[in-house]
């Protein structure tokens, strides 16, 4: 649904996007992850057409975003970094005018301004002038607006910033229930809000991609977790005698099963099995460690940041 082509893109001599290729299936929620700075806001205004890129190509829906602007335009719903909201105006004036401008036909305006404030919880505020709401109630117009015309496809640009808890877990049902309806891509600097929402994930750091993978890929594995019928202390020191084990923790002991987890910097579990067996300790059970998103985020933007 949506292709990126080595988009590249430069502010003056500063290059923010360099050489930027994903790609998002029809139907998948594709979380863009980044620190600030990393060109996530500049992305998302070259895939909604409001900035050129200096090189590279951007489909959506098969058209060229550059050489058939107004019909990606219409396939797309964008919440902007700033959401910027006519606060002069009630929310459902907005929002008609919102629906006028997306050519929603006359007949069918009505309906979908209404659906859409049922759909976005905003029924007590309907008659009520933008400028007078909170940043919870200006954030949920601008996913209103954005949904308004029904479009496919959905560009977020950080659609919980600014919320208190309450709204940021409102704003996420909201996206939750539009999986597998509209392709999406939601940028955020929250991890967690990328574990919660999304099928897939793009990591970008200073204008490159430095990860592009299912959520479950995305995380490395770093050590092991194993059960042992043994003496702690033996089994303490054999472990740690092992080449390429970093640490040992003692988990747990029960019923002489102790349970351990291992930090290893290489595939040492051929060796870990090995060693336990000609001890002749029982080895009831050996599971990976995986990392959490943080921390493979981290150890991604920080190798990126080393080379
Ligand atoms: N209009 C602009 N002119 C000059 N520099 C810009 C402009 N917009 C963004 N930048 C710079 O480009 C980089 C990427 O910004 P941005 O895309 O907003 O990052 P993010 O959304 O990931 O925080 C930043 O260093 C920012 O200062
Ligand atoms: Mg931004």
């Amino acid at each position: 649904m949506i292709e990126v082509s080595h988009i590249s893109k430069r502010f003056g001599h500063r290059l923010v996007l360099e050489n930027v290729s994903f790609y998002v299936e029809k139907g998948e929620i594709l979380g863009f992850l980044g620190p600030n700075g990393a060109g996530k806001t500049t992305t998302m205004r070259i895939l909604t057409g409001f900035l050129p890129p200096n090189s590279g190509t951007v489909r959506i829906g098969g058209y060229d975003i550059q050489k058939e602007p107004l019909k990606v335009k219409r396939l797309l719903g964008y919440l902007p970094e700033h959401n910027p909201l006519y606060t002069e105006m009630t929310v459902r004036d907005y929002l008609f005018f919102v629906a006028e401008t997306k050519g929603v036909e006359r007949s069918k305006r009505k309906t979908q301004v209404n659906e859409t404030i049922e759909r976005c919880g905003l029924r007590e505020v309907a008659s009520r002038l933008i400028g007078h709401l909170s940043k919870g109630y200006r954030q949920r117009i601008g996913m209103a607006q954005a949904l308004i015309g029904d479009p496919e496809v959905l560009i977020l640009d950080e659609p919980t910033i600014g919320l208190d808890p309450k709204q940021i877990l409102e704003i996420r049902q909201l996206i939750k229930e539009l999986a597998g309806k509209k392709t999406i891509i939601l940028s955020t600097h929250i991890l967690p809000e990328v574990s919660m929402t999304c099928t897939r994930a793009l990591i970008i750091n200073k204008g490159r991609v430095v990860a592009e993978d299912a959520l479950d890929n995305l995380t490395y594995t770093r050590g092991v977790s194993i059960s042992v019928r043994a003496n702690p202390q033996t089994l303490l020191s054999t472990l740690n005698s092992i080449d390429g084990v970093k640490s040992v923790a003692i988990e747990d002991e029960k019923e002489g099963i102790v349970r351990a987890s291992i930090e290893t910097g290489q595939e040492v579990r051929a060796k870990i099995a090995y060693n336990i067996i000609q001890n002749g300790w029982e080895l009831f059970e050996m599971t990976p460690l995986r990392a959490s998103l943080e921390e493979s985020f981290v150890r991604l933007v920080t190798e990126e940041e080393g080379q």
